[in-house]
């Protein structure tokens, strides 16, 4: 299968895709990464993509004169390359009508809290501030509103009495990189069907 990874960041879940199919193949993996885009230029995101002899295209919101131009901008530069599946890792811009469109039932956005708990840019932040007592990560499809769509898998991670944002992050992080790689490994071999809210990997 061919994945096409959206980035804004540096790019560690991007990486942990990268490093796995590196490791176990592209065949044995069930996918690889065609194509790397991003919303912004000059991020490590970008830079570990082109290490990887990964094709790169950047569409930034403004070099495009409304919303919605960018969002078919972007829909059209992913589109390009073909992919089955078109996953979300850090990207953090809500797509519009046109790229789901083309790409909904097949666009995995990955968010650093429990859903549907703490949804929005600042999930790790939000769980802390509430006090939740644990948090965690979700891997689910992307919809038409923000952090809504079907979940796919969750990690659970424990919140610490002397956690701040930045060491909470980090360890959802590691649970949430092994979530992604083994969530679109599953998803590239075995396909999967949409149930509802209901996600059926066969
Ligand atoms: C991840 O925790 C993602 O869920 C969140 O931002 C982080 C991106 O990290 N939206 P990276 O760019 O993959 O390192």
């Amino acid at each position: 299968k061919r994945l096409v990874v959206l980035v804004s960041g540096t790019g560690s879940n991007l990486q942990a895709l990268l490093d796995e199919i590196a490791a176990t193949g592209a065949e044995a993996y069930g996918a690889e990464i065609v194509a790397v885009g991003a919303d912004r230029d000059g991020i490590e995101g970008l830079a570990r993509a082109a290490r990887a002899g990964v094709p790169t295209f950047v569409c930034r919101v403004r070099d495009h004169g409304t919303r919605q131009e960018w969002d078919a901008a972007l829909a059209e530069a992913v589109a390009a390359h073909e992919p089955d599946l078109v996953v979300s890792a850090g990207f953090m811009r809500i797509v519009g009508k046109e790229f789901l469109a083309r790409f909904g039932g097949r666009f995995v956005n990955t968010h650093p809290a429990l859903l549907p708990s703490f949804p929005g840019a600042h999930g790790v932040r939000d769980a802390l501030a509430y006090g939740a007592r644990v948090t965690g990560c979700t891997v689910h499809f992307v919809d038409d509103g923000v952090d809504t769509g079907p979940i796919i898998a969750q990690g659970v991670v424990e919140v610490r009495d002397e956690d701040d944002e930045s060491a909470l992050h980090e360890r959802i992080k590691e649970v949430e990189r092994r979530l992604l790689v083994d969530v679109v490994g599953r998803l590239a071999r075995n396909g999967y069907r949409i149930e509802g809210r209901k996600v059926v990997i066969q």
